[in-house]
């Protein structure tokens, strides 16, 4: 007997292929209140909802953002607010051609029976908070569960993020929502990076297995993978060039040629850094669509340049397309610095 496929298949192709669509990748936004407030906080702004609302309508009323920009993620906040002039967020990246996106997780918890690690939350009532989300015009999802190096990992804590995560897929994919597939492995620690190839090569190989049990369907999925890099206190720093050979030999080894998009996180890089890193994985052919979808170094030079005064605010979007536009020229192999 076969499994019942999503009503949604076709529209979910469609949608995966917009975000995967060339020179353009993702504008993560989805911190939660708290880490938001630990952005706002950085420029001597206190975390209320209102200064949530004007930062991200900073971001997301940016002019001209939809030629880089194909996908934003949302936290539950931000998907439900509009602009001071009462426009709903959701119109403002539908008019350019960007589709909504929303953080569905409900964080991490720590995971009994493994070394100090963690595991996410937020299956339970997920489907119907995915078939409100759609309504309300999400049309993809983000789930981000954590590996961490130093703590392991344990088998426990692997086929933990994996299950939910293929868990997490299936459900989005009912309701009409492109699962982001995120098993974030942290930067944090001393390793070399083919120890993090290691790691990261496990963790893939399981994600895979459980999505495949849950009769997820790939080409209406979207990875996104930590880049492969050395942990971040190594005592040495690799190369773009290196990081590229690392990261796309796992995406070789592990991924199948069906899946629509891989957006990498940023994972604390620098900007130029993690838009470097994404320009050498693109010099040769690969069989996805390897793009970005970037939070922090996305956003790093738009905090600083609008410190919160509403006369920066033209200047701190100028600086989110700078970055947009040198991370579309990195999808496309040609970016220069
Ligand atoms: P960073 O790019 O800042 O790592 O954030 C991406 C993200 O959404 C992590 O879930």
């Amino acid at each position: 007997i076969r499994a019942t496929s999503s009503s949604y298949t076709d529209e979910l192709v469609k949608t995966a292929k917009i975000i995967a669509s060339p020179g353009r990748g993702i504008l993560a936004i989805d911190e939660s209140n708290a880490t938001c407030g630990k952005r706002l906080a950085s420029i001597g702004l206190d975390n209320t909802e209102e200064n949530r609302q004007i930062y991200r309508q900073l971001l997301l009323t940016t002019p001209g953002l939809g030629e880089y920009i194909s996908g934003a993620i949302m936290f539950e906040e931000t998907l439900y607010q509009s602009t001071t002039d009462g426009k709903k967020f959701v119109d403002c990246l539908r008019d350019e051609n960007i589709v909504p996106g929303i953080k569905v997780d409900k964080g991490l918890s720590p995971l009994p029976g493994s070394y100090n690690e963690s595991w996410c939350q937020g299956l339970d009532g997920l489907a119907s908070r995915s078939a409100e989300y759609y309504k309300q015009g999400a049309r993809f999802a983000k789930w981000r569960t954590v590996v961490s190096i130093p703590c392991g990992p344990s088998a426990l804590a692997v086929k933990e993020a994996a299950w939910g995560l293929a868990r997490y897929a299936a459900i989005s994919q009912d309701s009409g929502l492109v699962p982001i597939v995120e098993p974030e492995i942290l930067l944090d620690g001393d390793h070399p990076i083919e120890r993090t190839l290691d790691v990261a090569e496990r963790v893939w190989s399981e994600v895979f297995y459980y999505l495949a049990q849950n009769n997820v369907m790939f080409e209406g999925i979207l990875l996104k993978p930590s880049m492969v890099t050395p942990g971040a206190e190594y005592k040495e720093k690799a190369s773009p060039e290196t990081i590229a050979k690392f990261t796309l030999q796992m995406l070789r080894r592990r991924v199948p040629p069906a899946v629509a998009g891989i957006m990498f996180l940023s994972g604390g890089q620098s900007e130029v850094e993690a838009t470097l890193n994404l320009n050498a994985m693109n010099q040769s052919p690969n069989p996805w669509h390897v793009s970005f979808s970037y939070a922090r170094a996305l956003q790093n030079s738009v905090l600083k340049t609008w410190k919160g005064r509403p006369w920066n605010v033209e200047a701190a979007q100028k600086a989110l397309l700078a970055r947009a536009k040198a991370n579309s020229l990195a999808q496309l192999g040609r970016y220069s610095d």
